[in-house]
């Protein structure tokens, strides 16, 4: 399995592998300040909400590495501007702010002042997000595999593998342990325009792992499913409203639309640390809006009429109604999704 996030205790230094050279290469990028961690996450070197958390989280170690104050106040607010550098960088996915928040709260609340232990602490607490979002996946995977029947066919979207994670995956979480358990499942992969996380990423990491995989394009899954080809459909998440409205990956809510249509059960696989207890609903999920050049080139090659109009989300919201279950690292939730949410 590729690593995905590696801390070098030696140089002091955050090692990213570079997801968008991904199946071709195998490239790190050293990280040595938190600008080049925020400018790897925009440009979605590392990638996927649960990822973007941990790298945002030591993005803030190396912050306060270089942090020269002298005082706890001074070094609070120098952190703080770096946190809101990395938070700007992509605002869809909330494991990135709940990241940072957690580590300011632990500099906040600690009676030390002395900033050497102050950015002591802060490695600690990225330490253990890192290892936690690995030990969530696996129980989401305990959890998620018992929805896997004995002999089945799984659609999923994007990449909510290890690649999007610390480690394990949450959706292919639940691929990874079905597996594990001996089921005879395969996997059916979209491809996931504009940026192909599908067809490169979440291919590579079932081939990787002898999880028999097909990919499809997009606009394949509705006949797909029509054939009677798939048997349920488990996507990852970016941010999950109080009412459980989920936002994913673009193409995320018209596969549900049509997994409702078909009868086909439709899963959503994420940590808790995914939900946003403070939005009522997926209408006040803010989504990112990306470059058009995602959509009007391919490696660098023009597809298009030049100056065509075009509009690329990079996330949609799937209403809670068409999603039959929500697979956390604290169990599973059903409907109704805002006292289930709530009281987990
Ligand atoms: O734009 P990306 O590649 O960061 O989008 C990733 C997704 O939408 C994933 O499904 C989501 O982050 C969950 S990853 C476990």
């Amino acid at each position: 399995m590729l690593e995905t996030i590696r801390w070098l205790s030696d140089e002091e230094c955050l090692e990213l592998l570079d997801q968008t050279k991904l199946p071709i290469e195998v490239v790190y990028i050293k990280c040595f300040d938190h600008h080049q961690v925020a400018y790897a996450i925009k440009g979605m070197a590392v990638r996927g909400a649960p990822a973007i958390g941990a790298a945002a989280a030591y993005g803030l170690v190396l912050a306060a590495g270089q942090i020269m104050s002298h005082t706890k106040e001074e070094f609070l607010a120098q952190l703080e501007m770096a946190a809101r550098e990395l938070a700007a960088t992509r605002p869809t996915a909330v494991n990135l702010s709940w990241a940072l928040t957690l580590l300011l709260q632990k500099v906040h609340s600690s009676p030390a002042g002395a900033p050497t232990v102050l950015k002591g602490l802060l490695l600690e607490e990225a330490h253990t997000i890192f290892k936690e979002d690995i030990l969530g996946n696996r129980k989401i995977g305990q959890y998620g595999q018992e929805l896997v029947p004995q002999n089945g066919n799984i659609l999923t979207h994007c990449n909510a593998g290890a690649l999007a994670t610390a480690g394990y995956g949450t959706a292919l979480g639940v691929v990874r342990a079905a597996h594990a358990a001996g089921k005879n499942i395969s996997v059916y992969a979209g491809e996931t325009r504009p940026l192909l996380q599908g067809a490169r990423l979440t291919t590579l990491e079932l081939v990787q792992e002898n999880i028999p995989v097909t990919l499809i394009t997009d606009n394949m899954a509705g006949f797909l499913m029509a054939k009677k080809k798939v048997d349920l459909v488990i996507v990852g998440a970016d941010r999950i409203a109080s009412n459980g409205d989920v936002a994913n990956k673009i193409g995320t809510y018209g596969l549900a639309v049509m997994a409702k249509m078909h009868n086909i059960p439709f899963y959503v696989a994420a940590p808790f640390s995914t939900v946003d207890l403070g939005l009522k609903n997926g209408s006040e999920i803010p989504i990112e809006e990306r470059d058009q050049r995602e959509v009007t080139h391919h490696g660098g090659h023009l597809l298009t009429p030049t100056g065509i109009k075009v509009w690329n989300p990079a996330f949609d919201v799937t209403p809670h109604n068409l999603i039959t279950a929500i697979v956390t690292d604290r169990g599973i939730v059903q409907t109704p999704y805002s006292e289930n949410l709530r009281e987990m």
